[in-house]
């Protein structure tokens, strides 16, 4: 089976991680300071906040921000279901922005329109709290524009970069962008701790509160304990600190290589309807995922390609999630089919490729020769 995504685990990494099981000392020690402070210079960040998962990491962000019930935050339609059921947990609503159909990004333009129209109302501006882009499958956000509109409105900007760690923006790094970037090291990101999170951020006072809300409410610098809010227990453990601090001096590596195969996926599919990831020229894209779009007329038979493609021994996926048609975001909003024709299509027609740093050449073609078999 070509897998659709294998994670880079070396002996180091498990060695790493079994010295600090063997210690005894397992959780929130200096494998988590050590494992933040990593991940810090590499985005160019004063604190990090290593948490449990991405879920975690943007629940906080969010809390941290004070979002509250009442309160709207922005937010793309096509993405993981988490980055909209936080700002639900937070007993605030979503507003969705449709996405651009090159990049699956938030579209700028249409975040204008949403946001001017929010903020032309009095009662509708002072509930507006955040603007949270995704950058999709390791891909920037236009945080160019992101940033502007936001700065001429005061909103902040929390960045869901999930998928993005090394990916970077007009050669700035994801994360280093809004006043909070909240990372995963899921499985199949590019370094995995198992689950694991990490929200970044240059605002000590966010730091403070964030790390007090990861820790039961605990005063992360008074010399007693104090408790000085209401907390989760959020943190990540030391083993997942030191696997991750490992995992992260292959960083670059494995970055390199996925580019490098994408690349050659890229050139494999150069003449087929199957059209490859756009990148601008201003993004740098660490492809957490190879997603590619099939032509409309193959998408009502997308389900029935994957499961073929599986029986070849091949697996695929589907790219991620129409928010605003799952059940819940359906049934309690009244969202309804047309409402955001971008997202909607490319939620229909998107197929994730099997990429990997152990991904041969050979591989590669045999999951385009099946891709082009089968979708024909
Ligand atoms: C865009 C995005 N946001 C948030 C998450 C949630 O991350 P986690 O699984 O670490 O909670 C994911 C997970 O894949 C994601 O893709």
């Amino acid at each position: 089976m070509i897998r659709l995504t294998i994670p880079s685990i070396e002996e180091d990494d498990l060695n790493a991680a079994r010295d600090v099981l063997e210690s005894g000392f397992l959780v929130q020690g200096t494998r988590v300071a050590e494992f933040e402070n990593s991940i810090a210079s590499y985005v160019g960040v004063k604190h990090v906040i290593a948490v449990s998962n991405c879920t975690a990491a943007l629940h906080l962000a969010l809390l941290a921000l004070d979002v509250r019930p009442g309160d709207l935050v922005l937010v793309t339609t096509y993405s993981w279901v988490a980055t909209a059921n936080v700002i639900e947990l937070c007993g605030a609503q979503p507003v969705f922005v449709d996405i651009q159909p090159d990049t699956f990004n938030m579209d700028p333009e249409r975040l204008v329109a949403t946001l001017s129209r929010l903020m032309a109302t009095t009662e509708t501006a002072r509930r507006v709290k955040a603007i949270l882009p995704v950058h999709t499958f390791g891909q920037m956000a236009d945080m160019t524009a992101i940033t502007r509109i936001a700065e001429q409105y005061n909103i902040p900007v929390i960045e869901d970069a999930a998928c993005a760690l090394g990916s970077k923006w007009e050669e700035r790094q994801a994360g280093s962008w809004g006043v909070m970037g909240c990372f995963s090291f899921h499985p199949r990101k590019a370094i995995t701790t198992g689950e694991g999170g990490a929200i970044t951020t240059n605002d000590y006072q966010l730091a403070r509160k964030l790390r007090a809300l990861r820790n039961h409410g605990l005063d992360p610098e008074a010399p007693a304990p104090e408790f000085i809010m209401p907390g989760f227990n959020y943190r990540m453990t030391e083993f997942q600190a030191a696997f991750g601090t490992s995992q992260m001096q292959k960083l670059d590596r494995i970055i390199t290589a996925r580019r490098r195969l994408a690349h050659q996926y890229d050139i494999l599919l150069e003449d087929d309807p199957v059209l490859v990831p756009a990148v601008p020229s201003q993004s740098f894209h660490v492809y957490q995922s190879y997603v590619t779009l099939l032509p409309r007329e193959a998408a009502s038979r997308r389900a029935e390609i994957i499961r073929q493609l599986k029986e070849q021994g091949i697996e695929t996926n589907i790219g991620t999630w129409h928010m605003p048609l799952t059940t819940y975001f359906r049934s309690r909003y009244g969202c309804r089919a047309g409402d955001f024709p971008v997202s909607e299509d490319i939620f229909l027609r998107a197929l994730t490729l099997p990429l990997y740093e152990s991904l041969t050449t050979e591989n590669q073609h045999t999951v385009i020769e099946h891709v082009q078999k089968v979708w024909s």
